[in-house]
């Protein structure tokens, strides 16, 4: 069976609150709060990376899960803003962590990146593929957010969160379950150009930098409808009424969102994580540093039920119900 060995975190000291953003653009900590529920965001230091994020992050893991590095048999690593194209995020992490017999390599699915990977790593676990494997969600979305831009500029942050997932032979209570989603003709609602893979010959000074491009009442939408039903599968998959689920752990895009879908589900306000409000939209990196955040407060314990979802561009989507 699979189960998470241990979870750990990381947020860049830098700080970057409504007030700051107040004085880049016409809004005000008033509309951030009541639109989104964010208060601040945490913003890498100009010389951090993203595996540089996923390394401290991979650290608190390996030692709240008393891993060795080099046990470890795999290490997958959900993102879209990597140091560099290649390689891997994954491969620089295992360079960096000293996990020569690890396997590695880097989920693009967007915000839903990190409940990719770990549907990725029960298979492996499953398959025999590996015994331990090292899932990170790592994100520096500071680099590719135009702080010129009010609509999204509000939104983002950067973080990493890890976890451990190990095989163990005792059977778990409930089976880890996954549902998983795609829809590529939403690809215009939310998207971040590489304009680097154009025509060489052409004039390279005049292409722009690259920022999140989004229409958000379109993505607010089908994040809801997305969250709702490939929850609702994981859940019938794992043969668990969302009634009975301990914690539910949703992406952290808006906090409007993350209500209306534990509402939608019937899931109470009470058991929602929720880190919104002090670390924005991290994309792939928001569940396991909410999981991990929760888990160091002592409000996720051993044995009990988590529903984690998540919506982002794609139009991925994608559910996992475990027993912690
Ligand atoms: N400050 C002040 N006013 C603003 C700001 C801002 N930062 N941003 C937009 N407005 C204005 C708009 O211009 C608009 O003005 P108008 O009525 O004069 O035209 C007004 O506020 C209302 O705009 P809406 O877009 O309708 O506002 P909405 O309530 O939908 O909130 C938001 C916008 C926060 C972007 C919301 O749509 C949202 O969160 N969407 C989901 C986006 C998301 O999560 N994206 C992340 C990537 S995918 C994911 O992680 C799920």
């Amino acid at each position: 069976m699979t189960y998470i060995k241990g979870c750990g975190h990381y947020l860049p000291a830098r700080k970057l609150t409504n007030l700051d953003l107040s004085r880049l653009v016409d809004t005000s900590d008033e509309w951030i709060v009541a639109r989104t529920g964010i208060q601040q965001r945490h913003i890498a230091s100009e010389t951090q990376t993203t595996s540089d994020l996923a390394f401290e992050a991979a650290k608190n893991a390996l030692a709240a899960s008393g891993t060795d590095a080099r046990d470890l048999q795999t290490i997958i690593v959900a993102t879209t803003t990597g140091d560099q194209i290649f390689p891997s995020v994954a491969c620089l992490l295992q360079q960096k962590l000293g996990a020569p017999n690890a396997f590695c390599f880097d989920v693009s699915a967007a915000c839903s990146g990190f409940v990719y990977a770990m549907t990725i790593a029960n298979s492996f676990i499953l398959s025999g593929q590996a015994d331990n494997v090292l899932v990170v969600g790592a994100e520096i979305l500071s680099r590719v957010t135009d702080y010129k831009d009010r609509e999204t500029c509000v939104l983002f942050g950067d973080g990493a969160g890890a976890v451990v997932v190990s095989k163990r032979d005792q059977a778990a209570r409930i089976r880890f379950s996954s549902q998983l989603s795609s829809d590529g003709e939403g690809r215009e609602i939310l998207k971040l150009k590489n304009d680097r893979n154009r025509d060489p010959f052409a004039n390279t000074a005049a292409i722009a930098p690259a920022f999140i491009e989004m229409r958000g009442r379109e993505v607010f939408k089908n994040a809801i409808r997305a969250m709702v039903d490939t929850s609702t599968g994981a859940l019938n998959k794992a043969g668990v009424a969302a009634g009975s689920i301990d914690h539910f752990i949703p992406h952290q895009a808006n906090e409007r969102i993350l209500t209306m879908v534990a509402q939608a589900l019937g899931i109470d306000t009470g058991r929602v994580v929720k880190t919104i409000s002090s670390t924005g939209n991290t994309s792939a990196a928001s569940i396991p540093i909410a999981l991990s955040q929760a888990i160091e407060a002592k409000a996720i314990v051993r044995g009990q039920t988590i529903l984690a979802t998540a919506f982002g561009a794609g139009l991925t989507a994608g559910s996992i119900v475990f027993e912690y």
